[in-house]
């Protein structure tokens, strides 16, 4: 009789691999593995093949860029998302994409399990999860390597006894995660933040000290905040998102260290290397700063927050996560124009920037005898925008501290000792 299937995320590396084996001995499920193509530079038909060696009863392999870049990576950038200023969240819009899929094979091979290989203590497990239990609350979820809480060594000895094939991947010295917006570095020396991070743990990027002394210079073209262009030719956005990187990492850019906050309490420590991401935000911040007025690039300032803690948290599916999505698209709709952009060891200028709904107007801004701005307005408004600070100093601050002494400011710690 044929056993109930789950359908694994399986990445070819040792924890899913060993995970093959382990959910068939622990739960009795047949494993069907999923594997996609995010534009991370793996063979995924050598990893498909890899499953099934391994002893998956059947492996998928689909090349999903499009649907990552469309979706996700692009609608990321429109929102202006950079967790907590800095990370352009490549790891975390790729998991609700996986997942997204996992569930639609799920109900194709009527599985009755999803399964990932993410560890208790990180945000992907967050992400996985959530996505599981809102598209499909009905499937059972298994985490082998949160659940088995195996050290490395008996890990492999599990590898070992099951023959299970081992790669360099096991005697990596880092944990990484890759995909087309971004590659994720964590873990071994990484772990103390004082430690510079190690040129090993670089693979996208050149050192900027390395990189050429003659600066490159480009053109991207945006079309309601979504590139569409590179050096005037209409590209597709994997493949722009690709050749970005080339370029930009050939120049030292796009690497990130920082300390974060993750979800699930912890401060850890990851190195980032996203080059393409950081001249496409950049490139699109400066074209923001020609199309929005001033109000609404204020205002943005605060979705773009909401909209990254949103999508690292993993609430991608969730109706706020639409109802923001809903403002961006809104206030991206005049954000289309090309931006000039000049890569030089380490640093992205934009040089130029242009559009045809653009708010920079020559004749209000001008010295020249072009000018139109009406100047003899500005004193009357002077006086009325400064009107209640000069009330407020005459009455207030010029009299001198409140009853003769400066405020002591209260604490908002409680004596213990209250007797
Ligand atoms: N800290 C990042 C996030 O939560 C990346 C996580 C995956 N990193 C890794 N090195 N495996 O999105």
């Amino acid at each position: 009789m044929a056993r109930d299937k789950v359908i694994l995320a399986y990445s070819g590396g040792l924890d899913t691999s060993v995970a093959v084996k382990w959910i068939n001995e622990t739960y009795g499920y047949d494993v069907v593995c999923y594997t996609c193509d995010l534009g991370q530079g793996q063979d995924i038909e050598a990893i498909r093949q890899k499953a099934l060696r391994t002893g998956a009863v059947e492996a998928i392999a689909e090349d999903v860029r499009n649907l990552f870049v469309d979706y996700f990576v692009f609608p990321s950038l429109m929102a202006g998302a950079l967790y907590e200023g800095k990370y352009p969240l490549a790891t975390s819009l790729g998991r609700p994409l996986i997942a997204q899929r996992m569930v639609h094979f799920a109900r194709q091979f009527d599985a009755k399990a999803v399964a990932h290989g993410c560890t208790g203590k990180g945000n992907d497990q967050v992400r996985f999860d959530v996505t599981f239990q809102t598209l499909a609350p009905d499937l059972k979820i298994i985490a082998p390597v949160r659940e088995w809480r195996w050290t490395r060594t008996e890990e492999l000895e599990y590898a070992h006894k099951h023959g299970i094939e081992l790669e360099a991947a096991s005697q990596k010295i880092f944990s990484t995660d890759q995909n087309l917006w971004g590659r994720s570095v964590e873990a071994g020396v990484l772990e103390d933040p004082w430690v510079e991070p190690p040129a090993a743990a670089f693979e996208w990027t050149v050192d900027p000290i390395d990189a050429p002394n003659q600066p490159e210079e480009i053109e991207i073209g945006f079309d309601k905040g979504r590139p569409v262009s590179l050096n005037g030719k209409e590209v597709d956005g994997a493949l722009l998102i690709q050749e970005l990187n080339r370029l930009a990492g050939k120049h030292g850019i796009g690497r990130i260290d920082h300390v974060e906050n993750r979800l699930v309490g912890i401060k850890s420590r990851e190195i980032y290397e996203a080059p393409g991401a950081l001249v496409l935000h950049e490139a699109h911040r400066e074209l923001e700063f020609i199309t929005l007025t001033k109000e609404a690039t204020r205002f943005k300032t605060f979705v773009s927050q909401a909209y990254s803690d949103l999508i690292y948290n993993g609430l991608w599916f969730s109706a706020l996560h639409q109802d923001l999505m809903a403002f961006i698209a809104s206030n991206q709709q005049y954000v289309t124009g090309q931006v000039k952009v000049k890569m030089h060891k380490g640093r992205v200028y934009v040089t130029g920037r242009k559009s045809e709904f653009s708010l920079y107007r020559y004749e209000l801004a001008t010295y020249e005898k072009a000018d139109q701005y009406d100047s003899s307005a500005a004193q009357g408004f002077i006086k009325i925008h400064g009107l209640m600070q000069v009330t407020q100093a005459k009455h207030q601050m010029l009299r001198g501290p409140a009853g003769g002494h400066r405020l002591e400011l209260p604490s908002i710690l409680p004596p213990n000792d209250i007797n």
